[in-house]
């Protein structure tokens, strides 16, 4: 038995939608802004866009991390620039000098008895968002009320692969990829079981749906595989001098999962070598952009930009349009992931698509199903 796909082309490629998802869905999200390590002084912020909505986190002085609104309480110019930074003892506004502090109080009006002789400094302080920390990671939701536990309590307790801060772990470098496809288009193949045998034949052949698992966690999910279904190709960078490979001592002593897919827009990807993290980002109904971020073992190389498919030196954008070979000779299965999605979306956009059925089953394209329940019902309730 199959079940039916439960959204229609229009969720793909439809500017109605798409302002919805950005606007209702996003304004109730939670999304990765960065680990606690990325904010070690006063004043240091990172900014993220979740869904349509512009938000910092910053470190105030007593060492408390706070989520803000990005813009100003006067006329709206954004306050944290670029993606990270220190912003200083207080938050400056470059138009008319509004001044916050970092507890995102409005602390000075210039000309206030002249111009605003009424106005209530009180009320005008930045618009609090809501912050939460799991593992290290920090995640941020404009919504001020959000209950971060209620979100990540469904899979505190499930074996967690690595610990980000363990001594054998090391950041190494972030990668932004420019994805010609919904946002939706690649978490659904990210948590789609029954792909990983045929279009990845040539580089993780498989697991076939029988030999994997997809738990749903809440309106999270994990995939695992069991033994003989995975087959973690050896990135050849992480050989030492004698051959031998180093894995992370944290992942030998409580295996390795798979993916964990934190809804609706974070992916963690944990392999005996290493752990990535990726942000799903809507830029357009067509286009998204992925930040990921990538931690690995004693032995891989920091910086393996250059041997990605389609990585451009001088904007490190990864992207199709810089592809000097077919995605399937790569032998990378992030490069056939991409390929495959902008194929679906150029499919999508067809005015003749109609969805068709979707696989059963928790090692194939249930978790699809789930995906679009939980979606679905989260912009029925603002309805
Ligand atoms: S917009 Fe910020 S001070 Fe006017
Ligand atoms: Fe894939």
């Amino acid at each position: 038995m199959t079940s039916i796909h439960r959204l229609g082309r229009d969720a793909y490629v439809g500017q109605h939608w798409f302002l919805r998802e950005t606007t209702e869905l996003f304004r109730h999200a939670w999304c990765f802004v960065g680990t606690t390590r990325d904010f070690k002084e006063p004043g240091d912020y990172k900014t993220l866009d979740a869904g349509a909505f512009p938000l910092a986190v910053v470190r105030n002085r007593d060492g408390v991390l706070r989520a803000v609104h990005n813009f100003c309480r006067h006329r709206g110019a954004t306050l944290f620039d670029g993606e990270a930074g220190n912003i200083g003892k207080s938050i400056v506004c470059p138009y008319h000098r509004w001044t916050y502090g970092l507890d995102g109080e409005l602390r000075g009006v210039p000309d206030k008895e002249t111009c605003f002789p009424d106005l209530d400094r009180s009320k005008l302080g930045l618009r609090t968002a809501s912050l939460g920390v799991f593992k290290e990671l920090v995640f941020a939701n404009p919504d001020p009320s959000a209950d971060f536990d209620d979100w990540i309590t469904p899979v505190v307790d499930q074996a967690w692969p690595h610990d980000l801060f363990a001594a054998d772990v090391r950041e190494a470098c972030s990668l932004t990829y420019e994805v010609k496809c919904n946002w939706k288009v690649f978490v659904e193949n990210a948590i789609d079981g029954y792909h990983l045998a045929y279009l990845h034949e040539q580089t993780l052949g498989g697991p076939s749906p029988d030999k994997n698992i997809w738990k749903q966690a809440g309106d999270h999910m994990i995939w695992y595989a069991n033994e003989d279904g995975v087959r973690h190709r050896l990135p050849k960078k992480i050989r030492d001098e004698n051959g031998s490979v180093g894995t992370i001592k944290s992942a030998e002593r409580t295996g390795y999962g798979g993916v964990y897919f934190l809804f609706p827009q974070t992916l963690i990807v944990p392999t005996p070598y290493g752990l990535s993290l990726t942000s799903v980002k809507p830029m357009t109904p067509n286009t998204s952009r992925l930040a990921i971020r990538h931690w690995v073992g004693p032995w891989q190389a920091l910086d393996e930009r250059k041997h990605i498919p389609g990585y451009d030196r001088k904007t490190g954008i990864i992207s199709s349009d810089n592809w000097t070979q077919h995605p399937l000779e790569t032998g990378d299965f992030q490069t056939e992931d991409v390929w495959i999605c902008e194929k679906v979306q150029r499919g999508l956009n067809s005015p003749a698509f109609e969805a068709g059925p979707l696989s059963r089953g928790v090692g194939a394209e249930d978790p699809i199903n789930w995906f679009h329940h939980s979606l679905l019902t989260k912009l029925q309730k603002q309805d």
